[in-house]
């Protein structure tokens, strides 16, 4: 991503790489959030644990409050489509949220034929797959085109990797009743035109990404987890879109894949039980990056540090209300 501001003075950050508060609940660990498990509540502390090949890899200073702040940015902007599970927002790394039974599938939606893994549409695309279940591609369209029509295209949710599915198999296979499908596509689709909307008077095209919806206590279709951040879409530079497909050349794109690379060719982080620190220089670059793409979204930027507080002691005085 090229540069907004400022590079931040990344030595100067704390990094927070987990919490332990006894008196919030039980406390379950996810791969960047701590969940702390009340009766009607969660309370999701998003920390600066940064996951790749299923593991944690680094530390990224400032990653916690990005994620957090960029959901609720987008939980605002989304309020008269869908109910959200936000309470309150007591802490810049911190949600409490109303606990919700999760939906049985991911929520994926798709605005570009693009993609490089192999359940990307773009690897079937150019295998020949035209029909995608909610939406059928013409012959001859290139990569990193846009689609017809955002796509929503549900997978499952498996242990070790997701199934992309077709809305029929959704029936079929019984995931959820044919009317509340019905309301996550037509919602999903309208957070997705509202991501784009507002993506792109910030310069930034929204790719594609993955919601989690649930039901809450009464029953109502309710967006939990995170909406819209860095980790669970995919974005572009608007400016040098045009130019760049045309001359046959990748969009510019917001870039962690860096330090993925920077494991794969100092070892082998699928099997190897203990791997090595990432350079600094590499945990610092992505650092800058993701405040680069968050003041560019929310025109916000990281939360200034009150003079020697440790962020956990932070955290600790600003969750206490929600003590049970
Ligand atoms: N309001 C909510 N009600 C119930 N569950 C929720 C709610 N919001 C988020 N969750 C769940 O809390 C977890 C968030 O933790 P985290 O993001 O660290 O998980 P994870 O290890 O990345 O797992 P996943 O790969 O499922 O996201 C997710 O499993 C998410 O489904
Ligand atoms: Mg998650």
């Amino acid at each position: 991503m090229t540069n907004d501001n400022a590079p931040p003075d990344i030595a100067n950050l704390e990094t927070l790489r987990r919490t332990d508060f006894r008196t919030l609940g039980e406390r379950i660990e996810g791969k960047v959030r701590d969940i702390y498990v009340q009766p009607e509540r969660l309370v999701l502390v998003t920390t600066d644990r940064h996951s790749s090949f299923d593991r944690i890899v680094a530390h990224i200073p400032g990653k916690g409050e990005i994620l957090n702040r960029t959901s609720a940015f987008w939980f605002d902007a989304t309020r008269d489509i869908v109910r959200n599970h936000v309470i309150a927002l007591p802490d810049p790394n911190v949600t409490v949220a109303r606990r919700c039974t999760p939906l049985k599938i991911e929520i994926v939606m798709r605005g570009y034929l693009t993609g490089v893994t192999s359940t990307s549409i773009w690897t079937h695309y150019q295998a020949g797959r035209r029909d995608f279940g909610s939406i059928v591609l013409p012959d001859g369209m290139r990569k990193n085109q846009p689609l017809p029509a955002p796509a929503f295209t549900p997978s499952t949710k498996e242990a070790t990797h997701d199934e992309t599915i077709t809305p029929a198999q959704v029936l079929e296979r019984g995931l959820l009743p044919a009317d509340l499908l019905e309301q996550v596509d037509d919602t999903a689709q309208k957070l997705f035109r509202r991501g784009q909307e507002i993506a792109l008077s910030r310069g930034l095209i929204l790719v594609d990404t993955k919601y989690e919806m649930g039901l809450d206590a009464d029953g109502e279709l309710t967006l939990i987890d995170e909406i819209h951040t860095p980790d669970s879409s995919r974005w572009w530079m608007a400016d040098t879109y045009e130019a760049r497909v045309a001359a046959g050349q990748e969009p510019d794109y917001f870039d962690k894949e860096f330090l993925r690379h920077w494991f794969v060719e100092h070892c082998d982080p699928y099997k190897d039980a203990v791997i090595p620190e990432a350079p600094q220089a590499l945990v610092a670059e992505l650092a800058v990056r993701y405040q680069q793409i968050f003041s560019r979204l929310t025109g916000r930027s990281l939360t200034p540090r009150e003079k020697g507080q440790p962020i956990l002691e932070r955290i600790r005085d600003n969750v206490a209300a929600y003590a049970i």
